[in-house]
Protein backbone atom coordinates (compact mmCIF):
# COMPACT_ATOMS: atom_id res chain seq x y z
CA UNK A 1 0.00 0.00 0.00
CA UNK A 2 1.34 3.69 -0.58
CA UNK A 3 3.35 5.32 2.62
CA UNK A 4 1.11 7.37 4.50
CA UNK A 5 1.20 10.72 6.24
CA UNK A 6 0.56 8.93 9.34
CA UNK A 7 2.72 6.41 9.27
CA UNK A 8 5.15 9.11 8.80
CA UNK A 9 4.17 10.82 11.88
CA UNK A 10 4.05 7.59 14.05
CA UNK A 11 8.00 7.09 12.37
CA UNK A 12 9.27 10.30 12.52
CA UNK A 13 7.58 13.14 14.25
CA UNK A 14 7.83 13.74 17.96
CA UNK A 15 7.69 17.54 18.62
CA UNK A 16 8.53 18.53 21.67
CA UNK A 17 10.65 15.78 21.97
CA UNK A 18 9.74 13.78 24.40
CA UNK A 19 10.90 13.73 28.01
CA UNK A 20 11.64 10.07 28.42
CA UNK A 21 15.16 10.07 30.65
CA UNK A 22 18.24 9.28 28.95
CA UNK A 23 17.69 5.72 26.48
CA UNK A 24 16.11 8.08 24.24
CA UNK A 25 15.77 6.18 21.04
CA UNK A 26 15.47 2.48 22.62
CA UNK A 27 12.29 3.92 24.34
CA UNK A 28 11.10 5.56 21.45
CA UNK A 29 11.68 3.19 18.86
CA UNK A 30 9.62 0.34 20.92
CA UNK A 31 6.70 3.10 21.85
CA UNK A 32 6.04 3.84 17.48
CA UNK A 33 6.74 0.01 17.23
CA UNK A 34 9.39 -0.09 15.57
CA UNK A 35 11.03 -2.83 16.92
CA UNK A 36 9.25 -5.09 15.60
CA UNK A 37 8.82 -7.93 13.76
CA UNK A 38 12.78 -6.82 13.99
CA UNK A 39 14.88 -4.22 15.25
CA UNK A 40 15.00 -1.20 12.35
CA UNK A 41 18.21 -0.51 11.32
CA UNK A 42 18.38 3.40 11.22
CA UNK A 43 14.79 5.98 12.19
CA UNK A 44 15.15 9.74 12.23
CA UNK A 45 12.84 11.55 14.74
CA UNK A 46 12.38 15.07 13.75
CA UNK A 47 11.91 17.45 16.74
CA UNK A 48 9.60 20.40 14.39
CA UNK A 49 6.23 21.18 13.86
CA UNK A 50 3.86 19.98 11.68
CA UNK A 51 3.39 22.84 9.97
CA UNK A 52 7.22 23.20 9.68
CA UNK A 53 8.19 19.95 8.50
CA UNK A 54 4.39 20.22 5.80
CA UNK A 55 6.08 23.08 4.38
CA UNK A 56 8.84 21.48 3.64
CA UNK A 57 6.93 19.64 0.59
CA UNK A 58 6.27 23.73 -1.15
CA UNK A 59 8.43 26.18 -1.84
CA UNK A 60 8.12 27.97 1.59
CA UNK A 61 10.09 25.62 3.22
CA UNK A 62 12.10 23.10 0.74
CA UNK A 63 13.37 22.66 -2.82
CA UNK A 64 13.55 19.98 -5.32
CA UNK A 65 15.86 17.32 -4.53
CA UNK A 66 15.67 14.92 -7.64
CA UNK A 67 14.59 10.89 -7.27
CA UNK A 68 11.06 12.95 -6.16
CA UNK A 69 12.16 14.00 -3.17
CA UNK A 70 12.55 16.94 -1.54
CA UNK A 71 14.90 18.76 0.84
CA UNK A 72 14.46 21.45 3.59
CA UNK A 73 15.27 25.10 3.03
CA UNK A 74 16.08 25.17 7.05
CA UNK A 75 17.83 22.89 9.02
CA UNK A 76 16.11 20.89 11.60
CA UNK A 77 16.73 19.36 15.07
CA UNK A 78 16.79 15.67 14.81
CA UNK A 79 17.80 12.79 16.25
CA UNK A 80 18.61 9.84 14.55
CA UNK A 81 18.50 6.23 16.13
CA UNK A 82 20.77 3.86 15.19
CA UNK A 83 20.33 0.21 15.64
CA UNK A 84 23.82 -1.46 17.74
CA UNK A 85 24.80 -5.06 18.60
CA UNK A 86 24.19 -8.05 16.38
CA UNK A 87 20.94 -9.13 17.18
CA UNK A 88 17.96 -7.52 15.15
CA UNK A 89 15.52 -8.89 17.76
CA UNK A 90 13.87 -6.84 20.42
CA UNK A 91 14.86 -5.79 23.18
CA UNK A 92 16.11 -3.27 20.35
CA UNK A 93 19.30 -1.16 21.74
CA UNK A 94 19.92 2.14 19.77
CA UNK A 95 22.54 4.77 20.21
CA UNK A 96 20.87 8.57 19.95
CA UNK A 97 22.64 11.46 17.83
CA UNK A 98 20.87 14.95 18.33
CA UNK A 99 21.82 17.26 15.78
CA UNK A 100 20.61 19.95 13.56
CA UNK A 101 20.31 19.03 9.84
CA UNK A 102 18.63 19.43 6.65
CA UNK A 103 16.17 16.94 6.13
CA UNK A 104 15.12 14.93 2.51
CA UNK A 105 11.46 13.44 2.18
CA UNK A 106 9.49 12.37 0.17
CA UNK A 107 5.79 14.15 -0.33
CA UNK A 108 2.54 12.89 -1.48
CA UNK A 109 -0.12 14.25 -3.83
CA UNK A 110 -1.78 15.89 -1.08
CA UNK A 111 1.23 17.84 -0.07
CA UNK A 112 2.12 15.87 2.74
CA UNK A 113 5.30 14.08 3.75
CA UNK A 114 5.15 10.26 3.32
CA UNK A 115 9.09 8.94 3.23
CA UNK A 116 11.60 9.74 5.16
CA UNK A 117 14.72 9.41 3.02
CA UNK A 118 18.03 11.28 5.25
CA UNK A 119 19.51 13.99 6.84
CA UNK A 120 22.27 15.98 5.57
O1 LIG B 1 18.24 4.10 3.44
P1 LIG B 1 17.20 3.02 3.63
O2 LIG B 1 16.35 2.83 2.43
O3 LIG B 1 17.75 1.75 4.18
O4 LIG B 1 16.23 3.59 4.77
C1 LIG B 1 15.13 2.85 5.17
C2 LIG B 1 14.31 3.67 6.14
O5 LIG B 1 15.11 4.03 7.27
C3 LIG B 1 13.80 4.98 5.62
O6 LIG B 1 12.62 4.84 4.88
C4 LIG B 1 13.57 5.76 6.89
O7 LIG B 1 12.34 5.41 7.48
C5 LIG B 1 14.69 5.27 7.78
N1 LIG B 1 15.82 6.20 7.85
C6 LIG B 1 15.76 7.25 8.75
N2 LIG B 1 16.80 8.12 8.86
C7 LIG B 1 17.90 7.98 8.10
C8 LIG B 1 17.98 6.92 7.18
C9 LIG B 1 16.94 6.04 7.08
O8 LIG B 1 14.74 7.39 9.43
N3 LIG B 1 18.91 8.85 8.23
Amino acid sequence: CAPSYETFLTQHYDNPKSSVGKQYCDVMMKRRGLDKPACKEVNTFIHGTKNNIIAVCTASGGKDYGKGLRISLRPFTVTTCKHKGGSTRPPCKYSDNKSSRYIVIACNQDGKPVHFDESL
